[in-house]
């Protein structure tokens, strides 16, 4: 059949979807695949009306396509699509009510508060204690995420969320490993460990530095079937499925702390499933084959 890959869009994650979606649509096509490009939502609807395609590789980044409303669409009109369906799509695109779920399931992660507009940042951190991280619930990439290491450093959060009308999520921040654990189909991929060469992985590192350091496995022997272990519960709890990545830290005192999940995790050149499929064998376009192969 005739795939639509989906990419672009039109959240910040914009440039990083086209350019997963670039990778995708050539290892689709590299694997015989008929794919072509359809850029955003609305583009969707009007190919699929016009009877264009029979199925959906789903690679945007945020906003419609990753909040279960690209998701609830195709379940409407019955066209099967790659990742997780409405329910695990819009839980996981709001990270309070995720970790919400995670600590009603016994689940680690760290101690947050929920800033809604107008909230007072200041009395929030000193509930939790500094340093922390303020962001928004339901953005992606590190868009729009302060690092605020004590009182001092909270002016510029505040600015933003004067402006910003979505939900903030104030956190606790966790020292430690930065982890990450793709899921593909039922199983955990290798864990990787990121160490940016600057303090931070932020956009910047995650896009365009050549030297953060990815180490796969992360972690060794017990310590990485646990993390290994506990993603797949934190996307079982999510109710997400067939392909994505949890993000983990990993704190020294705490140990394992849940961070989010990203239900269209990135494909870039940069990015991580890629790098832990291969870790077991799989090239990124038999990674793009094994995920549009839920579809069929
Ligand atoms: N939100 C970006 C694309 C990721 O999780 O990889
Ligand atoms: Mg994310």
């Amino acid at each position: 059949g005739r795939v639509a890959v989906l990419l672009g869009g039109d959240t910040s994650e914009r440039e990083v979807s086209l350019d997963s979606g670039a990778g995708v649509l050539e290892a689709l096509r590299s694997r015989g695949v008929d794919a072509q490009p359809v850029d955003g939502v609305p583009a969707l609807l009007a190919a699929l009306q016009a009877g264009r395609f029979d199925r959906v590789f789903n690679i945007l980044h945020g906003g419609a396509g990753e909040n279960g409303t690209v998701q609830g669409l195709l379940d409407a009109l019955g066209v099967p699509y790659t990742g997780s369906g409405v329910l695990g799509s819009a839980l996981t695109m709001d990270k309070i009510r995720t970790k919400q779920v995670w600590l009603s399931e016994g689940l680690p992660t760290p101690r947050y508060e929920r800033l809604a507009k107008g909230a007072d940042l200041r009395a929030a951190a000193a509930r939790l204690g500094y340093p922390v991280f303020v962001k928004p619930s339901s953005e992606g990439s590190s868009v729009g995420v302060f690092r605020v290491l004590s009182e001092a450093d909270l002016a510029p959060a505040i600015e933003f969320a004067s402006r910003y009308d979505g939900e903030l999520l104030m956190e606790q921040m966790v020292r430690g490993d930065e982890l990450t654990v793709g899921i593909l189909g039922d199983i955990a991929l290798p864990s990787i460990r990121i160490v940016p060469a600057g303090e931070w992985y932020d956009y910047h590192a995650k896009y365009v530095a050549e030297d953060t350091q990815y180490l796969c496995p992360g972690l060794d022997g017990e310590d990485e079937a646990a993390i290994r272990d506990l993603a797949l519960r934190a996307f079982r709890a999510a109710a997400c499925s067939g392909w994505g990545r949890v993000d983990v830290m990993r704190d020294r005192e705490r140990g394992l702390q849940l961070i989010e999940v990203n239900t269209a995790p990135g494909m870039t050149s940069h990015s991580l499933v890629p790098k832990a499929a291969a870790q077991l064998g799989c090239d990124y376009a038999g990674l793009c084959w094994r995920v549009l192969e839920q579809t069929l």
